[in-house]
């Protein structure tokens, strides 16, 4: 007879077994959009941390890219602005920490930077492969972060839609910003490629010490006409990041055979938070273009916007290759990165005030890492007084004080 064990019946008052308590949820410092409007909404927060799933990167930030595009997002003047609250964010660089499943070409340990649809902006980021790329000891992460963006843009528009080539004549705006130095960089290594440019005229000694820039108008003026003087007969490329009424000044200033790219609408901004007059007016002052006038000028016109182009249309592929050959030019020397201020994240309100004041020459760069700056007690006194008068969203004045915290 096999031998039977008895399991011994619960004793009726036995209590059920308490489960174990749950590892406490690791936290990362992030910068998060609370909602549309001024400096006040970006709040630095702690965030869980982020997982890596299957073909991700988990990847420890070293330093974030500011571009126009962030201060538009906390606008909420981009088409199909996310839901907020969002951490904020396209680019960064920093050390692999973690990869996914099926990743191969990648591993912990790796320098890299990287795009990411929003949430760039944190220590640390779980994002595709399909859009990190790894770089050299030659390149420091602050510069990854002021390259990246900057010059796939300025290379895509440039020499992929433009097709610049020598001797030909580009008229181009923002010059001194970051997108702007990358666009003066790439053009000049074309031979005998003629520069006009729009830029705030104190930015104007700085934008022609780092690359040759023939002829740079402040944008407040009649520059059609200057141009004209100098070039009757126009320009053979215009790359718009204004849009609105530049629109049409630009598409009138291209001679046969010229070529028109509008890649941003910075003429949206008008103040601290979204203007529905300057967003409503820079579509309607862009004239109805027929392609029938264009077939009759001999005119060509395009567009460009990096963000869909990846993370919606997918072809992540051919930014690949793209910032491959921007990163031999690099190593080539003929890239020379401009940064214009390195931020903590508890600064992050200033450093978006000091791109909408129009006071940045060059990248404006986060670094997760940096000791916030010290505040004076007039600055202190002054943000006690906004915060004890109950500012409102609304007030431009008050939110210029604030700086994000
Ligand atoms: N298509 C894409 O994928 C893509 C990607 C990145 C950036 N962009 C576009 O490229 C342009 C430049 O971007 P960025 O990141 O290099 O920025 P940025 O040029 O550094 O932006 C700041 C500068 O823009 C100029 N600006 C023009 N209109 C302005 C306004 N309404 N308010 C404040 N400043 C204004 C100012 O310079 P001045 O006063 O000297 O003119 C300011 O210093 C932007 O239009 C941006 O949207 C497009």
């Amino acid at each position: 007879m096999p031998e039977t064990t008895e399991t011994p019946a619960p004793e009726a008052d036995a209590k059920p077994e308490a489960p174990a308590p749950a590892a406490p949820v690791k936290e990362v410092k992030s910068i998060v959009l609370t909602g549309f409007g001024g400096v006040k909404m970006m709040k630095v927060q702690q965030k869980p941390e982020p997982t890596v799933g299957e073909g991700d990167v988990l990847i420890r930030v070293k330093a974030c890219g500011m571009s126009f595009p962030d201060l538009m997002v906390r606008q909420g003047v981009i088409d199909h602005p996310p839901k907020t609250p969002i951490i904020m964010g396209f680019e960064c660089a920093g050390v692999v920490e973690a990869v996914g499943a099926n990743v191969t070409d990648l591993a912990v340990g790796d320098r890299v930077m990287a795009f990411s649809d929003y949430k760039a902006w944190s220590e640390l980021v779980a994002v595709s492969s399909n859009y990190v790329y790894k770089i050299g000891d030659n390149l420091s992460f602050h510069d990854a972060a002021a390259l990246l963006m900057n010059y796939v843009v300025a290379y895509i528009i440039l020499f992929d839609l433009a097709g610049v080539r020598d001797g030909q004549s580009i008229l181009a705006h923002s010059l001194g910003g970051g997108v702007g130095h990358a666009i003066v960089q790439l053009a000049n290594t074309i031979p005998n490629v003629t520069i006009f440019g729009t830029a705030s005229s104190h930015k104007h000694e700085a934008i022609k010490s780092k690359g040759s820039v023939a002829h740079l108008f402040d944008h407040s003026m009649d520059y059609t006409q200057a141009i004209r003087k100098e070039s009757s007969d126009g320009v053979d490329v215009v790359l718009d990041c204004l849009c609105g009424d530049d629109t049409n000044k630009g598409i009138a200033l291209l001679k046969p055979m010229g070529k028109y790219i509008l890649f941003g609408s910075s003429n949206i901004v008008t103040g601290e938070t979204k203007s529905f007059f300057s967003f409503a007016k820079s579509w309607w002052q862009v004239d109805k273009v027929n392609p029938l006038k264009l077939f009759d000028d001999n005119k060509v016109i395009g567009g460009f916007q990096l963000r869909r182009l990846l993370f919606r249309q997918g072809h992540y592929d051919y930014v690949r290759k793209v910032v491959s050959r921007v990163l031999d030019l690099y190593n080539q020397g003929k890239i020379k990165l401009t940064i214009d201020s390195v931020w903590a994240f508890e600064d992050v309100g200033e450093a978006m005030q000091k791109l909408c004041d129009r006071k940045n020459i060059g990248k404006i760069i986060l670094d997760p890492t940096a000791e916030p700056t010290p505040k004076s007690p007039e600055k202190k006194a002054a943000e006690a007084a906004v915060n004890s008068d109950g500012a409102s969203g609304g007030d431009e004045k008050k939110e210029a004080v604030a700086n994000g915290e």
